[in-house]
């Protein structure tokens, strides 16, 4: 396996071009399986979790060539309808074949994701979405077998005990999409990345609007055509590069990224002593010289994104004064904090919620990731920590985060990767 070691205290400056965005590209990459036409996806992120859904796409009968971030698929014929659990284990977007499937073939055969570091990942809006819109779905042996005579347009409501879901908005999209007559979604869920795919979608043929808000009204039909795309760029992974510049009391600018999608979290930040310089696809970041703590609450776009929470865990543990984090998508996702704790953090977690307060220096140690963002808040903390800090798994960190290091590395930061 590999690790990361770094050498903390250096403040990073420079200018980094932001990828496009996975949680973008993986579900439009499964949107392709719906055409026979050829699809272009320009701006693709080269990630691993990308490389597993090629795979995935490749089985079931779609050719692919990737490069240089341009991604070429091509499906004009279905070659089989099952997702097999060696590929969906490693990678729970695999689900969002399950739609494309039943939408193409009118048949999907998935294994189920099972949970992951962050909690249980339940599936039952994803299963209700295409229940209602016609198809029986079954789960026998760990698979969810579904299939569907005729898909037909219905009232879909997706309201869960944690309020609506991007992926279950997204599969639903996807079997609408191919369903006689008008489906609307609510409440659908308004991430960025939900619109993108409505987006793409639409470029192919289809007939989406509303996307962006939480009532999505899909209007189902045959009708295709060849697109190229372009993938939005990846807002958390902007978000990451714009802790690492306060962290470090440095300056970063992100070119190719969109500030538009990264209110909230630019707010927080503000509100921490960043100073922020934007435009509309640039973005530059600096720190003022006191930090004050601040209280966060993760919420559904455009609220507070789960995905940047481990992150500002991190930046709070050394900003002086006591900051919260209170973390209501997904109940387990403060593993980083036990690992900030090995480094001198003063967390402290009940629930929900996580006390931070403040400390004058992080010492590095040996820390290990458990999770894709939980690795990206270790490796913020290895930069700003006193000495050497060595962090293992980073396997989770490759999923999300194209050349992590060789960005961090351009903005003079002492990182390398090794092989332990
Ligand atoms: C997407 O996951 C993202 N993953 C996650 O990013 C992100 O954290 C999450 O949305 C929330 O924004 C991808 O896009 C590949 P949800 P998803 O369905 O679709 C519950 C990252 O780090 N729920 O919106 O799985 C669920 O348990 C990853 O890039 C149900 O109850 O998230 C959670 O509490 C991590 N039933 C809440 O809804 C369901 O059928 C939101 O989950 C589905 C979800």
């Amino acid at each position: 396996m590999q690790c990361f070691v770094i050498e903390g205290g250096k403040k990073l400056s420079g200018e980094i071009r932001i990828s496009g965005a996975k949680n973008s590209a993986l579900p439009i990459i499964a949107a392709s399986l719906l055409s026979d036409k050829r699809v272009e996806l320009e701006n693709t992120p080269d990630l691993v979790d990308i490389r597993t859904m090629i795979e995935l796409v490749k089985q079931l009968g779609t050719e692919v060539t990737f490069h240089r971030n341009t991604l070429t698929l091509h499906t004009p014929k279905i070659k089989r309808v099952d997702a097999p659990y060696d590929i969906v284990r490693k990678m729970r977007a695999s689900y969002y074949v399950l739609g494309a499937l039943i939408a193409r073939a009118k048949k999907a055969k998935v294994s189920m994701p099972g949970g992951c570091a962050i909690g249980p990942r339940p599936i039952d809006l994803h299963i209700k979405g295409l229940d209602v819109l016609g198809a029986d779905v079954e789960i026998k042996d760990g698979f969810i077998n579904a299939r569907a005579r005729k898909l037909k347009g219905a009232a879909v409501d997706l309201q869960g005990p944690k309020g609506t879901s991007v992926g279950a908005t997204i599969n639903t999209m996807f079997a609408a999409a191919r369903a006689s007559g008008i489906t609307t979604i609510t409440p659908a869920a308004c991430e960025p990345e939900v619109v993108d795919v409505a987006d793409f979608l639409n470029a192919m043929g289809c007939t989406i609007s509303g996307q962006g808000t939480h009532t999505i009204t899909i209007r189902g039909h045959d009708y295709v055509r060849a697109v190229r795309y372009r993938i939005i760029p990846d807002r958390i992974e902007s978000g990451t590069f714009a802790v690492a510049a306060v962290i470090t009391r440095g300056k970063i600018t992100m070119r190719g990224c969109n500030p538009a999608h990264m209110t909230s979290v630019l707010d927080k930040l503000g509100e921490i002593g960043a100073k922020v310089n934007r435009s509309v696809s640039k973005l530059t970041i600096s720190s003022s010289r006191t930090l004050r703590p601040a209280n966060i609450f993760v919420a559904p776009y455009p609220g507070f994104p789960t995905d940047m929470q481990a992150q500002l865990m991190a930046l709070l543990s050394i900003v002086p004064g006591t900051g919260t984090i209170k973390e209501t998508i997904f109940p387990n996702r403060f593993m980083q904090a036990v690992e900030l704790m090995r480094m001198g953090a003063d967390i402290t977690i009940e629930g929900d919620s996580a006390v931070i307060n403040g400390v004058k220096r992080l010492s590095g140690a040996r820390v290990m990731a458990s999770d894709l963002r939980a690795s990206a808040a270790l490796v913020l903390a290895g930069l700003v920590a006193k000495g050497k800090t060595t962090v293992s798994r980073i396997y989770h960190l490759d999923r999300g985060y194209d050349r992590f290091e060789r960005k961090l590395g351009k903005l003079g930061a002492r990182i390398k990767r090794v092989n332990e």
